[in-house]
């Protein structure tokens, strides 16, 4: 029997009125008006299939200014690694924690880990999304252009995990989207068809130019996602005409502003010019992170009310 809890696998698990709560409690949270610790005596556990700088420390540092506590696992030191089963880890660690936080390749392993775990399970990268990085991403349109909601984003490159929360984030919350990608190198075909049934404005183009025309938004990833690292000399081939450079910012608005997940490959997706230039966004992107995470964990594990 599994107690009363909601898990965060993907963007669609919160209505648009729940994420607009969502970005309004991490606002408070980085102005420093929310001074609660609803974590007070819970502990998130973090299981890392994969590497990551930026999502464990957030989520780490959150918890503990959450009032909680945060234990990070992985492969080489817990037993999922040495082939235990992902229902048995997550029946036994829901004794121990009140939230689970993973990072994986498959999402089917995080769709057994929810079903079986008795907490919340909090998606921090698989192979199909990444939502927590592209709420962090919409909090810093909010924070950085008036009238954010109507921003017209361009993603350019590859339909990945981050593309695919894109297309989420899109079709509930109304901005348009314009997805420039290689052909072979499409989102996943549910993401597309979850944003063509809202009816929300989002289209797959090839010409990276097209889509970053009235832009207010651009943004990229790397060629190669973690675990595609033996695809990259092919990648390199054939995203050569898809590198977010000045000339392709000029071709957007103005006051457009550019965002990347991190890490980057500067050269290769981006231009350093860029990247490291005064449209650049991206270290108050990283900075977001924390703040909607902490939403997320107070939320989801802390009871705070979204509405
Ligand atoms: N953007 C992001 O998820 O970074 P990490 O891989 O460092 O966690
Ligand atoms: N698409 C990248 C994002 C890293 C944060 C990857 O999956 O490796």
């Amino acid at each position: 029997m599994t107690a009363p809890h909601r898990d965060f696998l993907n963007i669609r698990e919160f209505s648009r009125d729940e994420l607009h709560a969502l970005f309004a409690l991490a606002e408070r949270m980085r102005s420093g008006a929310y001074t609660a610790r609803p974590l007070t005596g819970k502990a998130l556990a973090m299981i890392f299939m994969k590497s990551s700088t930026r999502t464990r420390v957030s989520f780490e540092v959150g918890a503990a200014q959450l009032g909680g506590t945060a234990h990070f696992l992985s492969p080489r030191d817990v037993q999922l690694g040495r082939g235990e089963p992902v229902p048995d880890t997550a029946r036994v660690l829901a004794r121990y924690v009140q939230g689970i936080m993973i990072r994986t390749f498959a999402h089917a392993d995080i769709e057994l880990l929810a079903e079986t775990a008795d907490v919340p399970v909090i998606n921090g990268l698989t192979d199909l999304s990444h939502p927590c990085q592209i709420l962090a991403d919409v909090l810093t349109i909010r924070q950085h252009l008036s009238s954010p909601d109507q921003a017209p984003v361009a993603w350019i490159g590859d339909g990945n995990n981050m593309a695919n929360s894109w297309i989420e984030a899109a079709a509930l919350l109304g901005f348009p989207l314009r997805l420039a990608c290689p052909e072979g190198y499409d989102p996943d075909p549910a993401f597309l068809a979850f944003a063509s049934n809202a009816g929300a404005d989002v289209q797959l183009l090839r010409d990276p130019n097209e889509a970053v025309r009235g832009a207010r938004v651009v943004t990229t990833d790397v060629w190669a996602s973690m675990g595609q690292e033996e695809e990259q000399a092919a990648r390199v081939a054939a995203f050569a005409d898809f590198q977010v450079d000045d000339a392709m910012m000029q071709r957007a608005s103005a006051d457009a502003i550019f965002l990347h997940c991190l890490p980057a490959h500067r050269g290769e997706e981006v231009a350093a010019s860029v990247i490291d230039g005064p449209q650049s966004r991206v270290w108050d992107e990283a900075e977001n992170r924390l703040h909607i995470q902490k939403a997320i964990m107070a939320a989801l594990m802390g009871g705070e009310p979204l509405s």
